[in-house]
């Protein structure tokens, strides 16, 4: 990938790992935005820290970056609880799984990151660990083999998924809350960017904030890249404050498209306007022309897509809006989907 096609990506990068355990928020109340989820934890942990229980397993879905692995943090902070984490792949075995889960303490929270990638026979593992908070080991092999049920401590799982599509049915059903993030509102960004600024030390106006917060998809990890970009230009090329002159100037050195899409968002949009004549197209032909899979599309991008109005799904297949033939510099047929008269 270029430089500029990574500076918009979701998915971290070496640096982004560097600077977020600094800037992720530990408390709840300091979680920028989604104001439904952070009701139903407020809720959730509240009522289980007044019965002096653990909390209800919780599921947090969405694209990369927007705060899955911060809010398991949360959990546990508020809980007062020790956090334990691993992921999906790291669990090869169901003997891993229960490794771990021998070593929790009542209250303890159980950060599954990338959860749809557990192997299935360890998923097996995870259902009666989750219900009755119980494992059966098998000891030996062969004739001799023997069961032996082990009992666990009273844990919460927190499981991450990019991939909703991906979770099975009885896993996903063993969740007392499963949350959808959304990507972040303009303003929301705007006070996340504020927010690191404050940490970082970096002067910014808001002015300055909000430019940064307009092209960074929606994505507090990339909000938080583009800052400490454009403090890197503001030092070097300005007086170190950031402006709004200073903020979009850097911005477009790094070359940062000004809706903050990225190379595939952007592939996704021209293959839809120029080889399929706008839509409507299904979206397995949709992924192939972009050499992505279908759920990639699906999870990660078209999301986004959608909530800037430049994609609709429709039951024919995926349509590109007026927006979206403008945003490429395109005439837009007299047929494109427009978003205004939708509720026509
Ligand atoms: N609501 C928020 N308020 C303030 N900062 C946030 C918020 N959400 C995320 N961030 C910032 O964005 C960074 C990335 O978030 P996080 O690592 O939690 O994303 P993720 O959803 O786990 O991503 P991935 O799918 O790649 O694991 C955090 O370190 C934090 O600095
Ligand atoms: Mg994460």
């Amino acid at each position: 990938m270029s430089e500029r096609e990574e500076l918009l990506a979701g998915t971290p990068l070496p640096e982004d790992a560097a600077a977020e355990p600094g800037l992720r928020p530990a408390r709840l109340d300091e979680f920028v935005g989604q104001a439904e989820l952070k009701e139903h934890l407020h809720i959730i942990l509240g009522a289980a820290r007044a019965r002096s229980q653990p909390a209800d397993h919780l599921l947090f879905a969405g694209p990369p970056g927007l705060g899955k692995t911060t809010l398991a943090h949360i959990v546990a902070k508020e809980m007062d609880a020790g956090l334990h984490i691993t992921s999906g792949p790291a669990l090869e075995r169901a003997g891993d799984l229960a490794a771990i889960l021998s070593k929790l303490e009542d209250g303890d929270v159980l950060f599954i990151d990338e959860i749809h990638r557990l192997p299935r026979i360890v998923e097996e593992v995870m259902y009666p660990a989750m219900e009755d908070f119980n494992v059966d080991i098998v000891l030996g092999k062969g004739p001799a083999a023997q069961s032996v049920r082990l009992d666990l401590a009273k844990f919460t799982l927190v499981g991450a998924t990019t991939r909703t599509g991906l979770i099975t049915g009885p896993l996903r059903d063993r969740f007392g809350l499963v949350s959808r993030l959304d990507y972040y509102s303009a303003a929301d960004l705007e006070a996340i960017v504020a927010r690191a600024a404050g940490i970082l030390d970096i002067r910014v106006d808001q002015a300055g904030a909000a430019e940064i917060a307009g092209r960074a998809r929606g994505t507090p990890r990339i909000a938080n890249r583009l800052l400490r970009r454009v403090r890197d230009y503001a030092e070097v090329r300005a007086d170190g404050v950031i402006d709004h002159a200073t903020a979009a100037a850097g911005l477009k050195v790094f070359g940062v498209d000004p809706a903050g899409l990225d190379k595939i968002d952007r592939a996704i949009l021209s293959a839809l306007c120029e080889r399929f004549g706008g839509g409507p197209v299904g979206l397995s032909t949709l992924a192939i022309s972009v050499s992505e899979p279908a759920e990639t599309v699906e999870d990660v991008y078209e999301p986004f897509l959608i909530q800037q109005g430049l994609l609709m799904r429709t039951p024919r297949g995926r349509v590109a809006t007026t927006t979206a033939w403008h945003h490429l510099g395109l005439a837009a047929p007299a047929s494109a989907a427009d978003q205004s008269n939708l509720f026509d």
